[in-house]
């Protein structure tokens, strides 16, 4: 009998060659080894769909087209989202499972995945752009934070900035949350220890100027507030502070 011709859906979608790129049931390693190919596979499609994004982002930066700039943030936010839900899929699995997986995996980890070194580029290269509008508009940082409400469409960007950096922070945290409950704290990985490596990342900022902005504001706040919020809880209550 001759093949069925192939709708217009699938010529479009390509599943054809979607579908072959997952192992074959017969030559999975454990149950489980599909669904952590298709989880890093989604992951790797939402990382180049936030490249993207993120280079749009920037074009709309350049053309002062911040209205823009605030929705194509708010979609990679959404993005960023489904790759933290990714990971809540491998909360699913056993440690036996991973150990499966782990010897067909060869020696492949997580660091050389490509869509995640592009995320690590990113902050680099989209800081300048945002920079830039703020030096058009001859504003610091710091009076985009003190007046917001002058000049809310940098502000809104600028927080949006903030959240992409949280979320990349956020992924950081579950992912090594993930790692600790599938090999465990101190099972040392192909690349050394990787409680300490995977820390480390945590500690990156991707915007810190966004970060240290926010300590200045505090800190002026916390000059002209001595006892600061201490002092203004125990007028609230009556009591005496520490
Ligand atoms: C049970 C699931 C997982 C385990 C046990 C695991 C394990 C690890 C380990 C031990 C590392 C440290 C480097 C190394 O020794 O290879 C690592 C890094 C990494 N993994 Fe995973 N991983 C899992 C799931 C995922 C998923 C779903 C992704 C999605 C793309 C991913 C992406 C990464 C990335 C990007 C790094 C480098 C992280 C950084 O530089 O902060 N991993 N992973």
């Amino acid at each position: 009998m001759a093949a069925s011709p192939l709708t217009d859906y699938e010529i479009y979608i390509r599943t054809a060659e979607l579908l072959a790129l997952q192992k074959r049931p017969e030559a999975l390693a454990c149950h489980d080894e599909l669904q952590f190919q298709i989880v890093h596979q989604t992951a790797e499609l939402w990382m180049k769909l936030i490249d993207h994004e993120m280079r749009y982002l920037c074009r709309a930066l350049d053309e002062d087209r911040l209205t823009q700039a605030c929705r194509t943030l708010g979609r990679v936010h959404r993005v960023q989202q489904l790759l933290l839900d990714g990971l809540e899929l491998l909360y699913t699995m056993s440690p036996l499972d991973y150990m499966r997986i782990r010897e067909v995996l060869g020696r492949g980890s997580g660091q050389e995945s490509p869509g995640f070194r592009r995320l690590l580029a990113l902050g680099g290269e989209v800081w300048p752009h945002f920079e830039a509008v703020l030096a058009r508009r001859g504003l610091t940082l710091e009076a985009v934070y003190r007046r917001a409400s002058e000049h809310p469409e940098v502000h809104a960007v600028a927080e949006g900035l903030l959240d992409f950096d949280l979320r990349l922070q956020e992924w950081r945290n579950r992912h090594l949350l993930l790692v600790y409950r599938t090999i465990g704290v101190g099972t040392p990985s192909l690349k050394g220890k990787h409680s300490e490596l995977l820390e480390r990342g945590l500690r990156t900022q991707f915007f810190p100027r966004l970060w240290a902005v926010r300590d200045e504001l505090f800190d002026q706040w916390s000059r002209t507030h001595p006892g600061g919020a201490t002092r203004y809880l125990s007028e609230r209550t009556g009591e005496e502070g520490p």
